[in-house]
C-alpha cells in the first residue's frame, strides 16, 4: 500500500481530546483548518494534519486526491445498528401509518417476534450477504466503523450466526441476547436462564458486547440484571436499550452496574438526566427511531448541559429505524434534538468511538487509524444541513479508498 495525499481541502473538521469521552463544553471545541491537507503513512494511519502551507515534502509514489472545494470530517462512527436482520416490515409500517402502535404489534406476536421468524429461516450465507448490503449503505453515508447486534435470532445458531455476519462484514458485534422472548420459552426470566446456560459461551468469543432490551414486553429490570451480570462475567461491556417507550430503571441499572451505554432515552425524565450526567455511562440517542415511531425525542439537549457523554446512532432495523444513514441522524440531531452540528458530529465520531472502546479513531490526528469522510461541500456542517443529501463525496476507511464519486 502506498501513502495518501489529500491536498488543498476547504477545511478539516475534527475534535481532539486525547481519546477520553467529550462532555460539556468540549462537545463544542471542535478545530476547523481551512486550506488543508491530511497525509495518510502507507501503514494506513494518519502521518499529519495541517495548512498547505505546512505540507511537509512528499515523496513520488504518494497518491494523491485533489480535495479543492471538499470538506473533511472524521469517519463516521455507528454505534448501534441492527443489521443482521432477513425479511421486511413494510406492512407493519403501514399499520402504523394507520393507527397500529409499536407496542400493539409486538404484543400481537409481530414486531422483533416476525423478524426473528424471518431471520431463523433465513441461514447464515444469507445473513451474512444481507449485513454486507447494509454495511454498503452506510459505507456510502459515511459510517467507516459500525457496530451490530444480534436479537433476531434468539435461538442459539442465529444469534451466533448474526454475530459472525456482523464480524464477516467488518463490525463490532453485540450480543443482543435478550431482544425479545422467543415463543418456545415460557417467560423472560426462563428464556434468560436458558440464554446464560446456552448461548454466552459462545456469544462471550464472538461479541465484544452484550445488550438487552429493556421493556414492558420485553425485559423488566431482574430479568435484565440476570442476564447482563453473567455477561459482564463473561467479559462483554453491558449496554441496554433503555426508556425507549417506558421509563423502567434501565439508567439505575446502567449505572448498578458499570454499563458502557445505555440507549434511546426518548422516556427519559429529570432524574435520569441528572443520574446520567455524573456518570461514565454514555447516553446513546437515536432519534431516526424517535421520528419513526412518532415518540418524543431524547432529553439531548438536557443531557449534554447535565455533562452527560452522548453519542448519536442510526439505529438501523427493520422495525423502528429502516435508515443507515448518520448524515440524516446529524440533520436530526440539530433540528430536533436541539444540539449544534458541533455536538453533533462529536456524538457521532468520539463518543461513539468510545461506546465501543475504539481509541484509534474518531479524530484526525497523526497515529490514528485513517478513516476519513471528504463532503462535497466547502463547510463541513453541510454533514447536517443538507438533509438527506448527496453529501459524502470521498470515503477512506484504513487509509484506502473505498467510495468514489459517481
Ligand atoms: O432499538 N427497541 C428494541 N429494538 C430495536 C427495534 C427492533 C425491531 O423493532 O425490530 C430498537 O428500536
Ligand atoms: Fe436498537
Amino acid at each position: 500500500m502506498t501513502g495518501l495525499l489529500i491536498r488543498d481541502l476547504a477545511e478539516v473538521a475534527t475534535h481532539h481530546g486525547g481519546g477520553a469521552p467529550l462532555r460539556g463544553n468540549a462537545l463544542r471545541e471542535l478545530e476547523v483548518t481551512e486550506r488543508a491537507y491530511i497525509l495518510v503513512g502507507d501503514d494506513g494511519a494518519i502521518a499529519s494534519v495541517g495548512s498547505m502551507r505546512d505540507l511537509p515534502p512528499i515523496g513520488p509514489d504518494v497518491a494523491e486526491i485533489d480535495g479543492t472545494s471538499l470538506s473533511a470530517i472524521p469517519g463516521l462512527v455507528d454505534c448501534h445498528t441492527h443489521p443482521a436482520f432477513a425479511g421486511d416490515r413494510v406492512h407493519e409500517f403501514a399499520l402504523r401509518a394507520g393507527a397500529a402502535t409499536y407496542e400493539e404489534l409486538l404484543a400481537a406476536g409481530g414486531g422483533i417476534l416476525s423478524t426473528m421468524r424471518a431471520t431463523r429461516a433465513a441461514g447464515p450465507e444469507a445473513l451474512r450477504e444481507m449485513v454486507a448490503r447494509h454495511r454498503n449503505a452506510m459505507l456510502a453515508r459515511g459510517t467507516t466503523t459500525f457496530e451490530g447486534k444480534s436479537g433476531y435470532g434468539l435461538d442459539c445458531a442465529t444469534e451466533l450466526a448474526q454475530l459472525d455476519a456482523v464480524a464477516a462484514a467488518g463490525g463490532v458485534p453485540t450480543w443482543l441476547g435478550a431482544h425479545a422472548v422467543p415463543p418456545e420459552h415460557p417467560d423472560a426470566a426462563a428464556y434468560v436462564d436458558w440464554a446464560i446456560a446456552e448461548v454466552l459461551p459462545a456469544a462471550a468469543e464472538a461479541a465484544v458486547a452484550a445488550d438487552v432490551f429493556v421493556e414492558r414486553g420485553a425485559f423488566g429490570v431482574e430479568p435484565a440484571r440476570r442476564y447482563l451480570e453473567a455477561c459482564a462475567g463473561a467479559g462483554l461491556a453491558v449496554r441496554l436499550h433503555g426508556d425507549q417507550l417506558t421509563e423502567m430503571g434501565a439508567v439505575p441499572l446502567a449505572l448498578e452496574l458499570g454499563a458502557r451505554s445505555v440507549d434511546h432515552l426518548e422516556s427519559t425524565g429529570p432524574d435520569g438526566v441528572a443520574a446520567l450526567g455524573g456518570s461514565s455511562v454514555a447516553a446513546v440517542l437515536l432519534p431516526v427511531a424517535a421520528l419513526y415511531l412518532d415518540r418524543p425525542m431524547p432529553p439531548a439537549r438536557a443531557l449534554v448541559d447535565a455533562g452527560a457523554i452522548v453519542a448519536l446512532a442510526t439505529d438501523f432495523n427493520p422495525g423502528s429505524a429502516f435508515c443507515e444513514s448518520l448524515p440524516v441522524v446529524a440533520t436530526l440531531a440539530c433540528t430536533q434534538l436541539g444540539l449544534s452540528p458541533e455536538e453533533t458530529l462529536a456524538g457521532m465520531t468520539v463518543n461513539a468511538a468510545h461506546v465501543l472502546g475504539l481509541g484509534d479513531r474518531g479524530r484526525l490526528e497523526p497515529g490514528l487509524r485513517a478513516d476519513i469522510v471528504l463532503l462535497d461541500a466547502p463547510d463541513w456542517r453541510h454533514l447536517a444541513y443538507h438533509l438527506a443529501g448527496d453529501v459524502v463525496h470521498t470515503v477512506v476507511r484504513e487509509g484506502r479508498i473505498v467510495v468514489s464519486p459517481a
